[in-house]
This record gives structure tokens, sequence and C-alpha cells, in this order.
């Protein structure tokens, strides 16, 4: 198996060949995500939900994501590793190169980070010296409470053109990815046909160049609710953890995930 790179990820997008990104906190896990041919790992912040028991991904702090970040290092060799920038730990330029460099010693390799065109400076910054940026729009978790709740975003023409224009203008900064998340199928679609960049989508339809999942969701371990955007690939003949992951990863490739019960309108 080959090292996946930002690169290979580039070189995919323009083949059309998708791309397979799940989250994952800790070194087992990244082991046997490892074995499936995931192309990216996300040490996403969602932790803070999934691992810590948080309501939201607010409480993540930099020490936290850094410990988490160093664990998955362990367990990866083959797949992108990308860590989250957690809420107000890149509130400026200046602090933003400070933590994504915390980051990047903890081993990422990419990092990313959510919100619009004010980041502008900030995505230009941190490309500038050498830390890749994906940038994260639609439903931003660390906005939940400026949000009103988990919802999909982009719904009317305003807050479409919005997220659309956003696009532009940070792959414009200097991103080198576009993660989408919960926005209707067809703004995903839109945005991919405009931007060169690889998106990668949750919830934003079957048209983005890439799919990610929270790994919970995807193994069924993340209680009672499973959100619309989400499925669990584990039972029936994927009687294992890593038969469900690599359904997954089998799924996105082939385009049969997400079906559009897992999409927006
Ligand atoms: O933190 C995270 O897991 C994420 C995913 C929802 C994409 O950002």
């Amino acid at each position: 198996m080959k090292k996946t790179t930002l690169t290979t990820c580039i070189n995919m997008r323009q083949r059309g060949e998708k791309i397979a990104m799940l989250t994952c906190y800790d070194a087992s896990f990244a082991r046997v995500c490892e074995q499936t041919g995931v192309d990216i790992l996300l040490v996403g912040d969602s932790l803070g939900m999934v691992c810590q028991g948080h309501d939201t991904t607010v409480p993540v702090n930099m020490q936290e994501m850094c410990y988490h970040t160093q664990m998955v290092k362990r367990g990866n060799q083959h797949a992108l590793l990308m860590a989250d920038l957690p809420f107000m730990s890149y509130a400026n330029p200046e602090q933003a190169c400070k933590n994504a460099a915390k980051l990047m010693r903890a081993g990422a390799e990419i990092i990313k980070l959510e919100g619009g065109a004010w980041l502008t400076e900030t995505i230009e910054m941190l490309t500038q010296r050498g830390i890749p940026v994906c940038a994260h729009l639609g439903l931003t978790p660390q906005s939940v409470h400026k949000l009103g709740g988990f919802r999909v975003q982009g719904r009317d023409q305003q807050s479409a053109e919005t997220i659309f224009n956003d696009a532009k203008t940070l792959e414009q900064a200097g991103a080198s990815l576009l993660l989408l998340e919960c926005v209707p199928r067809s703004l995903a679609a839109d945005i991919t046909a405009v931007l060169s960049i690889p998106t990668i989508g949750i919830g934003a339809g079957n048209d983005c160049s890439g799919q990610v999942l929270v790994l919970y969701d995807v193994l069924g371990l993340s209680g009672d609710y499973m959100p619309k955007l989400a499925k669990n690939f584990l039972g029936g003949d994927n009687d294992s953890l890593l038969k469900a992951i690599h359904q997954y990863v089998t799924d996105v490739k082939s385009g049969a995930f997400p079906g559009s019960e897992n999409s927006f309108t």
C-alpha cells in the first residue's frame, strides 16, 4: 500500500476517483482503518462528543487534539493524517499558525478549520508557511450555538450564495481541500463543479469528490440516535469492525454511499 499524500487526493479528484475519509481518535482504530484502504484519517474534534461525552465540540482544547493526533499517528502508516484546530484556537492568523504548528508536530499532515471568508488571511498565512489546510463550510459544529442547533445550512438562496462564494474565496486563499457538512446536494454539486480542489461531503450528497463519516457512526457506537447523514455498516455479512469499515470505504469508492436517504434537498 502506498502512502496517501495531498497530491494523491488531488490526482484522485482529477481522475474522478472517490476519496474515502473517516474520523479516528486512537492508535488501535487507526491500525484497523489502515487495512481497509481508507484515504484520509481525520482526528476530528467530534472526539469531544463521541469519546468524551460532551453535547458539542466546543469544550475540546488544543492539548486534547494533540494527544489524540499523536495516538492516531502511531497507528497510521498510509492514510493522509488530518487534524482539527478546535474551537477558538484560530481566532486570528498568528494564533492559528502557533496552534497548527503544534498539531503538525503531533503528527498531522494537514489541518482543518471551520468558517468562511473571514479565514482568508489565516489560510494564506498557514499555506505560505507550509501547512496545508482543509476548509470546512456548511454546518460548522463549533458555531452550533450561533447556528441555533445542528441544522442543514444553505437551504435558502442567500445562505446558499454565501457558502458558494466562501468556497471560491477559500480555494483562492490556498485551501487544498474543502469539507462540506449538511448542505443540500445540489449546492455541494455546484461547488464541486466550480472548484478545482477536492470536496469532501458529509450530508452533502453524492456529487462531492469524497465522503467522510464519524467512525463511531459507521460502527453503530454513537448511541440510539443515528443522524440521517450517517449509516451503521456493522451487521449482517459485515460482522467485524474491519469488515464494516471496509464496506464503508468500498461503498464510498463505488458511489453506493451516500444514498438519497443520507442526503438533503
Ligand atoms: O470533527 C469531525 O469529526 C468533523 C466531521 C464531522 C467531518 O469535522
